[in-house]
């Protein structure tokens, strides 16, 4: 193990948000082993992330974590109780924005809204929908139709939707991977703010190790076939983390120990 990278260990920690036990999670009648025993703590106002090959179960211990599948063993515990089903206190964005057409931005924000507690509602909400969108600069686009913003603008709007039912946590899966390279730098930058901002605990799924490294207090690494945590790294780089961050000595250092990590054959 380098110098730089530890264990993550438990004791002066804050108190744990998240706390996933022995998850396994198989499929076509035990044939898949798409996970396998993950076992991992994600504390209060911290960003962890997950990286792993293609196919080694990323997006489903995402779903796992938000309450839309359950897993074949263990337990996943939020804030103390079970998550049992799709709750208000998790956010969830994904790797396409899916915003529907026909609605405005500011209508897209308030869906979440709308579907839980009715039109009347959302609409209340409005004020709040429109400094959300101020918030990741898209001030006055709140009456624009998804078509009229470009990829990272679509992409600033989901993160609204996802912040406006106020969620203590965001599960993230790949959210800017579709996104060109100087647009996710800047994009990636938004989140850490936002993150700070909120206090809000965060988890990400990636396969950029760059990515993982200037976000995460902890990265996650996973084998592939079956996804295992092979070793959770801490990153103690000080916040706010900056582009310029990169170039210095302990990032490539960081970033060499997590290639090392990474089960190499499975990227072939
Ligand atoms: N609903 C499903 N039914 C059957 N197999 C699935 C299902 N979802 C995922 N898998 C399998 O589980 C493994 C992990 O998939 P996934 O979590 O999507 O990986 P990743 O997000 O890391 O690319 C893959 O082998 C995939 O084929
Ligand atoms: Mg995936």
């Amino acid at each position: 193990m380098s110098a730089v990278a530890k264990l993550v260990s438990v004791g002066d920690t804050p108190r744990p948000v998240y706390e996933l036990t022995g998850v396994s999670r198989f499929f076509n009648d035990g044939k898949v082993v798409a996970l396998d025993g993950v076992s991992l703590t994600l504390p209060k106002g911290e960003f962890h992330s997950v990286i792993g090959s293609s196919g080694c179960g990323k997006t489903t211990l995402l779903k796992i974590m938000a309450g839309l599948m359950p897993p074949s063993r263990g337990s996943v515990m939020l804030g103390g109780t079970p998550v049992l089903g799709p709750r208000d206190d998790i956010g969830m964005m994904f790797q396409h924005a899916t915003l529907f057409p026909w609605r405005t931005t500011a209508e897209n924000i308030l869906l979440p809204i709308e579907v839980r507690h009715g039109r009347k509602a959302a609409r209340a909400e409005r004020g709040r929908a429109e400094r959300l969108l101020q918030l990741v600069g898209l001030g006055g686009f709140e009456d624009a139709f998804p078509s009229e913003l470009s990829g990272g603008m679509a992409q600033r709007a989901a993160i609204c939707r996802m912040l406006i039912s106020d969620p203590q946590v965001l599960l993230l899966d790949e959210p800017f991977s579709a996104l060109d390279e100087i647009t996710r730098d800047f994009m990636n930058l938004e989140l850490q703010r936002v993150c700070m901002e909120r206090e809000a605990s965060a988890f990400l799924i990636t396969h950029s190790i760059s990515e993982a490294v200037i976000l995460s207090d902890v990265v996650h690494v996973m084998s592939s076939r079956p996804g295992r945590v092979v070793q959770s790294v801490r990153i103690d780089l000080p916040r706010p983390r900056t582009l310029e961050m990169t170039s210095l000595p302990e990032f490539g250092a960081y970033a060499t120990t997590i290639r090392n990590l990474l089960d190499k054959g499975a990227f072939l």
